[in-house]
């Protein structure tokens, strides 16, 4: 079969440090979201928080004015609530209600270099099932992120997320969908480079993972189905069926070594443990 050549870009030791002064603007900006989003908040307030601690820290939100072809994307996060998946436009029409459950994506771009990274917030108190889908979204990431450490090929992530996501779900008597239109990206002078990283596959499959390498890890689950629908704003994109989903992500570095998260405050080092990077232990 063939496949196009992937044009993944090798960063050296000095350009992910400097990916790492973007990460650290992304996870203050998602500092400021935990600490301001409940109810009765719209989420073009949480935009215009979220816009200030980006340009305080000098750096520039990356997602405001990105275009793939329909026009720039207007704001500086993307505001998922509930059955929206992805991609969805703060509005002072959306206010944040008890029980909702918020996905929040920041990019930012300091020097030239992309930082990427989402949370999933639950909004005052909600349901049992909207907390065990937020943290089986978490753990897929996680574990996509430490079989980044240790897997020969991109599939090894991609299938790491896969079963973690099985395994959450099976804790719970339930399925969750993997979203299968979306997934993670190669990271570094664009927001959006190769390689394009599934949420699911097989360990032998893809482009060997090598240091040097930057990615974006992003599951994406549902309450339901894996198929998803775009709104008439060109952006949003929901469950196919309204369930519930949840998002998260992290930007990752690969060094020889171990890997850097590089939105992390503390690297991943908690998490990762020996995995973790030493440049990520030293700062
Ligand atoms: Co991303």
């Amino acid at each position: 079969m063939f496949r196009r050549r992937q044009r993944i870009q090798y960063k050296t030791s000095e350009q992910i440090r400097q990916m790492r002064a973007a990460g650290l603007v992304v996870a203050e900006v998602h500092q400021a979201m935990r600490e301001s989003a409940g109810p009765g908040v719209s989420t073009a307030e949480l935009d215009r928080i979220a816009e200030k601690v980006i340009r305080d820290c000098g750096a520039t939100p990356s997602f405001k004015g990105y275009d793939i072809g329909f026009g720039p994307y207007p704001a500086s996060i993307c505001s998922s609530v509930n059955e929206q998946v992805v991609h969805a436009i703060p509005s002072k029409d959306a206010v944040l209600k008890d029980g909702d459950l918020l996905s929040v994506d920041v990019g930012a771009i300091v020097d030239g270099w992309h930082g990427d990274a989402a949370i999933t917030i639950e909004i005052g108190t909600v349901a049992p099932e909207l907390t065990a889908l937020r943290e089986a979204c978490e753990a897929s990431m996680w574990a996509g992120i430490e079989a980044a450490a240790s897997a020969k090929r991109l599939g090894g992530i991609s299938h790491a997320i896969e079963q973690s996501v099985e395994r959450s779900g099976a804790e719970h008597g339930r399925e969750y969908g993997i979203v299968t239109g979306f997934g993670g990206h190669g990271i570094g002078t664009e927001m959006h480079q190769d390689p394009h990283i599934l949420n699911y596959g097989r360990p032998g499959e893809g482009p060997k993972l090598r240091p040097g390498m930057a990615l974006a890890i992003e599951p994406m689950i549902t309450l339901g189905s894996d198929e998803t629908a775009e709104l008439a704003d060109g952006w949003t994109i929901v469950t196919e069926d309204g369930s519930v989903a949840a998002h998260v992500e992290h930007t990752i570095a690969l060094l020889e070594d171990g890997v850097w998260v590089l939105t992390a405050p503390d690297g991943g080092v908690e998490r990762l443990g020996d995995a973790a990077a030493s440049a990520a232990r030293a700062l």
